[in-house]
């Protein structure tokens, strides 16, 4: 018997749950291309990031006008536009167009926007190249004392609603776990219009350099603990939540995405393990899984799917703050 594992996920049909998420890997055509000849259902492209876009065009066109109108013989600056300059959003969408063509499981256009302007505008151009879906890469980092928890989650609510109406296509939105109520916010993200949540985006914190005082990033890639923050949420939300949920943070082998998906998971998405041990590694973990779900009789995920989600373990109190106090008092020396 082999298990089918057939996925619907934002309303698409996916060949398999697992999926390559927003990443280098991605950003490569060759990469993303063995991602899926090794089985993965679906992709989702690196962020096209609003503030870069915008940065890259104002210092474009400030260095050809250098000069411009100050001698009549340079009313229009003194450099031509360069010859095969390509800005980096045309190679964005291009490489989405190319990906569109290369593969056939759905590919997810992302973004980041700052302005409610360039959010709608870049969802258009990706729809506009041919993405199945959207994915809303959302991230405020709010440092104003006086901009309440409340004001933040409305400009996320309105941001959505707003780009919703803008596009026809399956809209995700990828969110960090900072709320203070999770299951009552994606009640409002789907009331928004959201078909699914991405839980949870990882945003790197910034490192100290002590020789210079600088504020420098530094990437570290996950690791698969991170992913129980994840499959708590997942099993609480599977029975409450209408639409998709995918599980991204610390899906590096099968036994993360199983459990995953018996936590609730529509979708399991890796970036770090495929960027440590390349794109061929979705084949061990779909094979892994299958293995797995074969054994224990399964028929296919859809019948695995939140089978020890919140509503249905056979302990939900694992999932709740009962939890906190028995892992406390497990711990011996
Ligand atoms: C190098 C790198 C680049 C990433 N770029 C994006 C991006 O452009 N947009 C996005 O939404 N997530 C991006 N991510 C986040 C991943 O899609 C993923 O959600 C996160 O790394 C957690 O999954 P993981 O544990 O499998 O790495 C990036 C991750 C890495 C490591």
């Amino acid at each position: 018997m082999s298990i089918d594992l057939t996925t619907e996920y934002l309303g698409l049909t996916l060949p398999s749950p697992i999926m390559a998420s927003s990443s280098p890997v991605t950003g490569d055509l060759d990469r993303l291309v063995a991602a899926v000849e090794a089985g993965a259902g679906a992709v989702v492209l690196p962020s096209i990031f609003e503030e870069e876009v915008e940065a890259e065009e104002m210092a474009h066109h400030a260095g050809l006008e250098f000069g411009s109108g100050v001698f009549g013989e340079a009313a229009d600056g003194y450099l031509p536009e360069p010859v095969g300059y390509e800005p980096s959003i045309d190679r964005q969408l291009s490489h989405l167009a190319a990906a569109v063509d290369a593969v056939d499981v759905p590919v997810i256009g992302s973004l980041n926007g700052v302005s409610d302007g360039g959010w709608i505008r870049y969802a258009t151009k990706l729809v506009d190249a041919g993405a199945a879906a959207i994915e809303l890469n959302l991230y405020r980092m709010p440092a104003d004392a006086h901009e309440t928890g409340a004001a933040v989650e409305e400009g996320y609510l309105s941001l959505v609603e707003a780009v919703r109406a803008a596009v026809d296509v399956p809209l995700a939105v990828k969110i960090g776990p900072w709320f203070s109520s999770l299951p009552s916010m994606a009640r409002r993200f789907s009331e928004a219009g959201a078909d699914g949540l991405v839980l949870f985006n990882r945003f790197y914190q910034p490192d100290l350099d002590l020789l210079t005082l600088g504020v420098a990033p530094n990437l570290v890639l996950s690791d698969p603990s991170e992913a129980r923050q994840v499959m708590r949420w997942i099993a609480v939300l599977h029975p409450l939540f209408k639409g998709s949920l995918a599980a991204t943070s610390g899906v590096h082998g099968w036994e993360d995405a199983t459990k995953l998906l018996l936590a609730g998971a529509d979708v399991m998405m890796m970036a770090s393990a495929l960027l440590r041990r390349g794109p061929g590694h979705v084949k061990h973990v779909a094979d892994g899984m299958v293995a797995w779900l074969e054994e224990r009789g399964y028929d296919s995920v859809d019948q695995a799917r939140g089978s020890v989600s919140h509503a249905n373990a056979a302990d939900p109190s694992g999932y709740e703050r009962a939890n906190y106090i028995r892992t406390l008092h497990s711990w011996s020396s």
